[in-house]
């Protein structure tokens, strides 16, 4: 049974803010369209340490994703940093963990888009969004890019793909979400806010009929 009003969750794992920044600016996008709203949530980091035991609140930021957040939403929008060209270890320890929706089908015609941070313009945006997408499909979701009617894909000279929104933050981490990187989060959420809706609608009429 899905909740009432439809959201579009924002998950994502960042350390050093670049991607959460980027997540902020996707909520900004899916906000703006009525009918919708954004939960943004994150995960725990992974550690070698086998120990290691987060606590159950982050100190700040977004609270942790649980499958429920998965399970009732209209869409997925899912950010990690690169990390050697491949999403990072924290968010595919928690979608490792998401076999049971898989068993019962539950992201099927669920729209969903990819976004990443790097610290280098060329160091693996492309693969980092490609392979992101990868067990969404699994998952029987419908992935969703960039279309170049969005003319900062154009333009920019950092970050931005037509395979998701991406952004450059330098070798010190720190450069900042820039204008044109900004409107392609803001235009990646606001289509994935829509696609949401019309299959949210889709997905009613189907199981009403
Ligand atoms: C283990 C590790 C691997 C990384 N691999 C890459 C990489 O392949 N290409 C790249 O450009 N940046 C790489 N980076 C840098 C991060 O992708 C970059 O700092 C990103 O902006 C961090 O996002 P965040 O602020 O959301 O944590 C790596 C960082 C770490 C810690």
């Amino acid at each position: 049974m899905s909740e009432a009003k439809p959201f579009v969750l924002i998950l994502y794992y960042s350390r050093s803010g670049a991607t959460a920044d980027m997540a902020r600016q996707l909520a900004a996008g899916v906000e703006s369209i009525p009918g919708i709203e954004a939960r943004l949530r994150t995960v725990p980091s992974v550690s070698p340490t086998c120990e290691a035991v987060d606590p159950e609140i982050p100190a700040e930021g977004a609270v942790y994703a649980d499958l429920n957040d998965l399970r009732h939403c209209s869409a997925l929008a899912l950010g990690s940093p690169t990390r050697f060209g491949n999403m990072a270890a924290p968010l595919k320890f928690f979608l490792d963990t998401t076999s049971s929706l898989w068993m019962n089908g539950a992201l099927i015609d669920k729209p969903a888009c990819a976004f990443t941070s790097t610290s280098s313009l060329h160091g693996g945006q492309e693969s980092t969004l490609l392979t992101m997408l990868v067990p969404l499909l699994h998952h029987g979701m419908v992935y969703a890019g960039i279309p170049y009617s969005e003319t900062e894909l154009l333009s920019t000279q950092h970050g931005g793909t037509p395979y998701g929104a991406s952004h450059v933050a330098g070798t010190r981490s720190d450069r900042p979400v820039d204008e044109h990187e900004r409107a392609l989060c803001q235009a990646q959420g606001r289509r994935l806010a829509k696609l949401a809706l019309a299959l949210h609608k889709m997905r009613q009429e189907t199981s009403s009929s």
